[in-house]
């Protein structure tokens, strides 16, 4: 299933929100049809699961919003769209991650049956970013995870990716159990300086506006970083995917769609399949308030007849 999930788009902002909305992006419809009329083969939906399950056993998830999260999925179907469901933002489970595994893998167990009868284009990854928790923690609990999901799921394609953020330099310490429907993910965005220039949530830094990128300078670091990827996927037989990559919108655009391109097209010649990161708010290749694609972002990522 190598480059199964093509060409990917992150829904970011909605359904990881603390509140859907609340982070300025609801789902709609439309948005999902928009971007499958322009080219892209999948969505992902980023959730974060934690604020909608109780605390205690048996960790209840909350109805109301697993039905807004089936829609979403349903609408994805509907589309045409292949979908990615992961589980974004878990920063107890990261920080004190004995503590809440037993959560984490009972929410598994149950959005694994209610999904099973789902078609094959829905896609489970099992958590987003993982940080602070050490790899062999890590590795020891996907591979739990996995083993949860494989009792109702024996094929569905699942997505894990490495500590550090999934950070291309933490693949080394990745080790997964052998299974022939996992796809192996990491996240992009580096120079961090470039792509997250002025970007307040950005832990013990303060990068400045203003940085530049251009693809003359930069594309060599670029294919190394992903050839390192791909190396360590291939050598495993592992489908790659660039899960997140994009840059913040206080970049200017022409060094955006420059460095997005680039990422793009050095991903897609090593087979990878990727998502953007996002497409509705502040890296968004969308503009909702104006109701218009972003050209040079949309066509750094689809080409320009979009498709
Ligand atoms: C986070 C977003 C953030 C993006 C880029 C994502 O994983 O959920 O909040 O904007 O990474 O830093």
């Amino acid at each position: 299933m190598s480059g199964a999930l093509g060409r990917g788009i992150n829904f970011g902002n909605a359904l990881d929100a603390a509140a859907e909305g609340e982070a300025g992006f609801r789902l709609t419809s439309r948005y999902f049809e928009m971007v499958k009329a322009v080219g892209f083969d999948t969505v992902r939906l980023p959730v974060k699961w934690s604020v909608h399950v109780a605390s205690e056993p048996p960790y209840e998830i909350d109805l109301a919003f697993v039905d807004r999260v089936d829609w979403a999925i349903g609408a994805a179907a509907e589309a045409g769209l292949k979908t990615v469901v992961n589980w974004h933002h878990y920063q107890e489970l990261c920080e004190a991650a004995t503590d809440h595994q037993e959560r984490f893998l009972a929410v598994w167990r149950c959005l694994a049956e209610r999904y099973s009868s789902r078609s094959e284009d829905v896609y489970f990854e099992l958590l987003n970013e993982p940080y602070a928790m050490t790899h062999e923690s890590w590795n020891d609990l996907a591979a739990r995870a996995l083993a949860v999901v494989r009792e109702s799921n024996p094929t569905r394609g699942v997505i894990v990716g490495p500590v550090d953020w999934n950070s291309i330099d933490a693949l080394a310490l990745l080790e997964l159990p052998s299974d022939d429907n996992l796809v192996v993910t990491v996240h992009y965005y580096s120079p961090m300086e470039f792509t997250h220039q002025g970007a307040h949530w950005v832990a013990d830094r303060d990068l400045p506006e203003g940085e530049r990128w251009n693809v003359e300078d930069g594309r060599a670091a670029v294919a190394q970083d992903l050839e390192r990827a791909a190396t360590w996927a291939r050598q495993r037989g592992l489908p790659l995917f660039v899960g997140e990559f994009g840059a913040y919108e206080k970049a200017e655009m022409g060094d955006r769609a420059a460095w997005t391109e680039c990422v793009r097209t050095e991903a897609e010649r090593r087979d990878a399949s990727w998502a953007y990161w996002d497409f509705g708010t502040d890296f968004g290749v969308y503009d909702c308030r104006s109701d218009r694609w972003r050209l040079p972002l949309r066509n750094a990522l689809l080409g320009p007849d979009g498709g």
